[in-house]
């Protein structure tokens, strides 16, 4: 319904007053006071000067003028959704404690944040770049945060190469653009001297990075993770989403000519299709393999540069996630939850995956800056939804502190009134494993082949396919200013095929085809069987 014009009145200055009448809410001041007027501030005369003491003027512009909040120093810009998740098959409850895999078909909330990763919150939707597939599921014992991408494997192997990737990625220090581009200097320069970084490469040139929109997109968790079972033993696995509508990308010009005509094209898509009672879908699967597949698997499981070929490890479908409504506020929710690697409930462990371990620490750090307070998890989008009790208190904004007598333990007070305890049968264990080795700076032998999987992406890719990915790179590099980085990415590319190599340096005008870059370790040049 509108508002009556018939309730209108205009001010002496011409202004618009629309009064509360017939149960419409008092506008009041954060305090709760009621508003008399608020079009004029209050003033010695019409003309002014302005009165210190309008309170309500002061308090709305105090609070205007905080309204922003840090926005995320990676994947800036996102769109969230609620729904559900839920166990179709039961094949996890046996590898693995976590409740959330115990019962077939109950739904657990879920809600999920898309996002592109080097774009600023202003940014383009359709920008090539990488797309973050956040999932927060409010399991029974607690939240498990399943903090993905649409592309299985990541740029670098140690969370101690995150900062500088990032600066590479994102506008340059001194002129402050591109803004949503990997075409610049920086990056390609940054990307050419990391050679673990040339999988990954292949994968943002293809398709991949230009997705139709989020409702034709996988999703990875990247990582190895492990299934903790009842005995505490554990099974290595990849999470994996696949979108029921399948995959689909746009192609460059009209990807150029989308973030045009709408910037928001992705986030329109999924806010239709959710309100329009389309639910976008998606499976969820595993691959779940063990020690013996470590030890015969040519790479490190450990190393998130690499997946593990589906080939050789079936993707098992075992869930479902469904969107189906859409948020009442952007800020309180796609902006303020907060997702972590580090949140997983009893029944899922960590590996030591370099990658996996920083993140772990970063999401938790980076979030007391983004949301100000040790309390963000007190905000309802953050909150379990499961009863929750911890011995934490105070802190700005604290919202939940414990109740009664007890803000410690042990302690002497019963029941009632001391408080929540541990729990050696549900609480949460890790997997146990033996670790022992020198203290050094190094990364695993196995780390060190950087071309074979990124060859094996783009022979698996069809004609078209690689026609895009040719096209890419020569679009891309083309945009680099510095002769000499043109010619390391190409030095790169010969070590994975020397037709797709040429066809650059043909593309970039290079007078001389550079010598192949020095491989750290012989390239594998098929899969086992
Ligand atoms: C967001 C750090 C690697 C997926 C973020 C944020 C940080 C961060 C600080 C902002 C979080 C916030 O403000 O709430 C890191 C570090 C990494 C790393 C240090 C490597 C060492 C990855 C990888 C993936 C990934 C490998 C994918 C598998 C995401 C996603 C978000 C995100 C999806 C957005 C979460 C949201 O929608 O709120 N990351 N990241 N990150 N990261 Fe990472």
């Amino acid at each position: 319904t509108q508002f009556s014009d018939a309730t209108v009145t205009r001010g002496p200055g011409g202004e618009t007053h629309q009064v509360s009448e017939g149960g419409v809410p008092v506008l009041t001041t954060a305090q709760g006071i009621p508003v008399y007027d608020d079009q004029n501030s209050l003033k010695v005369g019409p003309r002014g000067p302005v009165l210190l003491e309008d309170f309500a003027l002061r308090e709305k512009l105090f609070h205007f003028d905080h309204e922003r909040i840090p926005e995320r120093v990676v994947h800036a810009r996102g769109f969230g959704a609620h729904g559900f998740f839920e166990i179709t098959d039961p094949a996890l409850a046996k590898l693995s404690t976590a409740d959330v895999f115990q019962r077939v078909g109950e739904q657990t909330p879920a809600f999920v944040r898309f996002s592109t990763v080097a774009g600023n919150k202003g940014s383009a939707d359709v920008a090539r770049d990488v797309r973050g597939f956040a999932v927060k599921l409010y399991t029974q014992q607690g939240n498990w945060d399943i903090v993905g991408n649409n592309i299985p494997v990541f740029f670098i192997q140690d969370a101690i190469k995150f900062p500088d990737l990032i600066h590479a990625a994102k506008q340059e220090p001194d002129r402050g653009f591109p803004q949503a581009q990997t075409a610049h200097d920086n990056f390609w320069d940054f990307l050419s001297l990391s050679p673990e970084a040339m999988h990954m490469a292949m994968w943002i040139m293809s398709d991949r990075t230009l997705p139709r929109s989020f409702r034709f997109m996988e999703g990875f968790g990247v990582h190895t993770f492990r299934l903790i079972d009842v005995a505490g033993k554990s099974t290595f696995v990849k999470f994996h989403w696949k979108p029921k509508l399948g995959l689909q990308s746009v192609v460059w010009n009209e990807a150029v000519k989308l973030n045009g005509a709408d910037p928001d094209f992705h986030r329109r898509d999924m806010w239709d299709a959710i309100t329009g009672g389309d639910f976008p879908e998606w499976e969820f699967g595993v691959q779940i393999f063990d020690e013996a597949f470590v030890e015969s698997f040519d790479f490190d499981v450990l190393d998130a540069t690499k997946l593990i070929p589906e080939e050789l490890v079936p993707v098992k479908i075992v869930g479902r996630l469904v969107l189906n409504r859409v948020v009442d506020n952007f800020f309180a929710e796609t902006e303020q939850v907060a997702f972590s690697t580090g949140n997983v409930p009893p029944g899922i462990g960590f590996t030591n995956d370099p990658l996996l371990q920083g993140r772990n620490f970063s999401y938790l750090d980076t979030q007391l800056k983004r949301l100000g307070s040790t309390n963000f998890t007190h905000l309802p989008i953050n909150a379990p939804k499961c009863p929750f009790h911890t011995l934490q208190q105070d802190g700005h904004m604290a919202m939940i502190n414990p109740r009664g007598r007890a803000n410690y333990e042990p302690n002497s007070w019963g029941p009632e009134k001391g408080g929540p305890r541990e729990s050696p049968t549900i609480g949460y264990k890790p997997a146990a494993e033996q670790i022992s080795g020198d203290k050094l700076q190094a990364r695993g032998d196995l780390f060190a082949d950087h071309y074979s999987q990124a060859r094996q992406f783009y022979v698996s890719q069809t004609a078209v396919e690689q026609l895009h990915i040719k096209d890419a790179f020569v679009f891309e590099l083309s945009k680099v200013e510095t002769p000499a980085i043109r010619a390391r990415m190409v030095s790169h590319l010969l070590n994975i095929d020397k037709g797709l190599a040429k066809t650059v340096a043909d593309g970039l005008g290079l007078l001389e085809m550079p010598k192949p870059a020095i491989p750290a370790r012989k390239v594998i040049e098929t899969l086992p069987p």
